[in-house]
């Protein structure tokens, strides 16, 4: 009989091969083109939200996602929907100071997002069958990685935002039914998609179950988010879409470089 040293599976370093890589497609593009399409995005939102113009629009009730919730008695009459229980800020403290860190955490740490920047910024690993830089890999288990592993938390928050965010949309109804309330509305619905189809929502509604036989109703709900969560990369992208055209437009409208398209006034 075979002693265990025997039968152990030989740890197998790298071959030894000269070239970083033998791969001849361009394999750093789509890693490269999704995190640039997420640095646009930040820049964007990081801009809008010190601007503190065009952020809401009085007539028809259009409030911005970039500045919800707004809760200081900075932000403009009628734009508080839950009150202002903060005073005056100063110029520099974007008035969603309490809700951007988190979305912003939240899109930062997506994992179809980290799997374009560990690929194209971090090197760890490049690609498949691409030799990485790191002397070691050490996965998220130290610093600034590390960090990764709060995702669950800004998923927590992120649900919570979304449902302020769609509370923005209905009152935007108080203003009649125009355009801007077909693309507030079409923004919520693709804002739930996105937060419903994280991996986080998965683990939350499914994980730590041992029989789902026995858990009918949490089974139910995970079978419905593992379908959106199939989807999760083209609702990333299509809600970094909506957040900036519903921004652009609320921008657009409420300061009267365009009118709004009424339908009910
Ligand atoms: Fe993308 Fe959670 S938001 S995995």
């Amino acid at each position: 009989m075979a002693s265990p040293a025997e039968t152990r599976t030989p740890v197998r370093s790298r071959a030894s091969i000269a070239a970083r890589t033998l791969r001849t497609d361009r394999w750093w593009v789509p890693p490269l083109l999704t995190t640039l399409g997420l640095a646009t995005f930040v820049i964007y939102a990081g801009i809008r939200s010190f601007m503190r113009t065009g952020y809401w629009d009085a007539e028809y009730h259009y409030l911005t996602p970039f500045y919800s919730p707004c809760l200081s008695d900075s932000c403009l009459p009628g734009s508080a929907h839950f009150g202002t229980p903060i005073g005056e800020l100063p110029g520099f403290i974007p008035l969603a100071f309490l809700s951007l860190p988190f979305l912003l955490g939240f899109r930062l740490t997506c994992y179809y997002y980290r799997k374009a920047y560990y690929r194209s910024i971090w090197f760890s690993p490049p690609a498949c069958a691409v030799a990485e830089p790191h002397a070691k890999y050490t996965g998220e288990t130290r610093l600034p990685l590390i960090v990764q592993n709060a995702h669950r938390y800004f998923f927590y928050v992120a649900f919570l935002i979304t449902l302020i965010n769609t509370y923005d949309a209905i009152v935007a109804f108080r203003g009649g039914f125009g355009l801007g309330n077909l693309i507030l509305v079409g923004n919520v619905v693709l804002l739930w998609c996105y937060t419903l189809s994280c991996h986080s929502c998965r683990h939350v509604t499914g994980g730590r179950l041992k029989h789902f036989s026995k858990n009918p109703v949490r089974y139910w709900i995970w079978t419905q988010v593992s379908r959106l969560n199939t989807r999760h990369m083209q609702f990333a992208w299509l809600t970094l879409g909506t957040l900036v055209l519903t921004d652009l437009y609320v921008w657009l409208v409420s300061t009267d470089v365009i009118s709004d398209l009424r339908f009910i006034n």
